[in-house]
């Protein structure tokens, strides 16, 4: 006997799975996939309330940086669109003074951590459209 026919002949030979064995695959792969819905929509809101918290916070940012992340003031600039990573970044180095400004100094030594994910998460969440000129 060749070693294909041998194979082939294996393959016929082999047990198939029993229905109940296939079944509780079934059943534990959706469960995998309903856990992983579970946590993924459980961070959606957690970012959600982040937001929202952030959004509230940025009330003493707005004479400057604008409603809704937009510089109102020549010398601010525009945060609305900025990575939450970088705009968490720069707050932790003006808190430090890593980062030397005046009033930005000033504004930052009163936020936590907490009040620092939160106010990127905020500015972070606005979508900004850029139309460069023709
Ligand atoms: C009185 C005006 C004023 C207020 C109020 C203010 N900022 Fe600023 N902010 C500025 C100016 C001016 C700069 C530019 C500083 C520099 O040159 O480093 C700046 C810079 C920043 C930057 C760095 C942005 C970048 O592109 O690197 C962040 C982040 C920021 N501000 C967040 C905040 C947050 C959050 C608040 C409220 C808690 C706040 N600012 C309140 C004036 C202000």
């Amino acid at each position: 006997m060749t070693a294909a026919a041998r194979t082939a002949r294996a393959l016929r030979t082999a047990p198939a799975p029993s229905p109940r064995r296939v079944a509780a695959r079934g059943a534990v792969r959706a469960l995998v996939a309903a856990a992983a819905c579970l946590a993924a929509s459980v961070a959606l809101a957690q970012s959600a309330q982040e937001v929202q918290a952030g959004r509230a916070k940025a009330a003493s940012c707005n004479v400057c940086h604008g409603l809704s992340g937009l510089s109102v003031t020549p010398d601010a600039p525009h945060l609305a669109g900025q990575p939450a990573i970088y705009l968490a970044a720069q707050l932790r180095a003006y808190r430090s003074g890593a980062r030397r400004h005046e009033v930005m100094n000033v504004m930052a030594r009163a936020l936590s951590d907490e009040d620092i994910a939160q106010l990127a998460a905020w500015y972070a969440a606005i979508r900004v459209e850029a139309r460069p000129p023709d």
